[in-house]
């Protein structure tokens, strides 16, 4: 069971986050018609966002994994990215979209579409379901944005505190009590 003790409230309903889901898989259908996609996914945040978004793409497409370190057990970036899995997949020549869970600092992504780039796709994207613009610290230019939130630490849908909530069908927001201790 869920303590309800972590949770300030709900910000996005489950309903609403599939709803929105569905719309940006219409989106993808409609951009990547007629061309190779392959969907990247930053674990492990993102995981349930791409299995539910890929449900909504048509268009043929595969998908890869990588991991990167920034935050440890921390609720604030330390700046430094580290990756923990690469890709198994060769990005040449391929029309590339990142999925990822949440974009904060812009720090994880910048990084990420430095060393992509340099592999020469076709095309790199960015898909998030998350937004946090207030604390951007380096500018990523996002194709496709699910929701903007406020400058609140969210779990669930993927995202976790401390590793755990990331089962919950929706994005909440932690309650300011464990903002202190994490
Ligand atoms: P950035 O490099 O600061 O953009 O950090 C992106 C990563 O930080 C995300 O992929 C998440 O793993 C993590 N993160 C940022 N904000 C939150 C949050 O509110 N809840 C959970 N994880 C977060
Ligand atoms: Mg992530």
């Amino acid at each position: 069971m869920i303590d309800p003790a972590f949770i300030e409230e709900v910000l996005i309903p489950a309903d609403k986050l599939q709803a929105r889901i569905a719309e940006l898989g219409q989106q993808i259908d409609c951009d990547y018609a007629g061309r190779d996609l392959l969907l990247i996914s930053v674990l492990k945040g993102s995981v349930l966002f791409l299995t539910d978004l890929m449900r909504h793409i048509n268009v043929p497409h595969s998908i890869d994994f990588m991991a990167t370190s920034s935050y440890g057990n921390a609720l604030d970036s330390s700046g430094v990215v580290r990756i923990l899995k690469d890709l198994d997949t060769s990005i040449e020549g391929r029309n590339v979209l990142i999925v990822e869970d949440i974009i904060d600092t812009g720090c994880t992504l910048s990084y990420l579409l430095r060393i992509l780039r340099a592999r020469q796709p076709q095309t790199l994207e960015i898909c998030t379901l998350l937004n946090k613009p207030a604390r951007r610290v380096v500018e990523v230019d996002v194709k496709y944005i699910g929701f903007d939130i406020p400058d609140k630490f969210v779990l669930g849908y993927g995202l976790d505190f401390r590793e755990q909530f990331r089962n919950l069908p929706y994005v909440a927001v932690l309650s300011p009590e464990f903002y202190a201790d994490a």
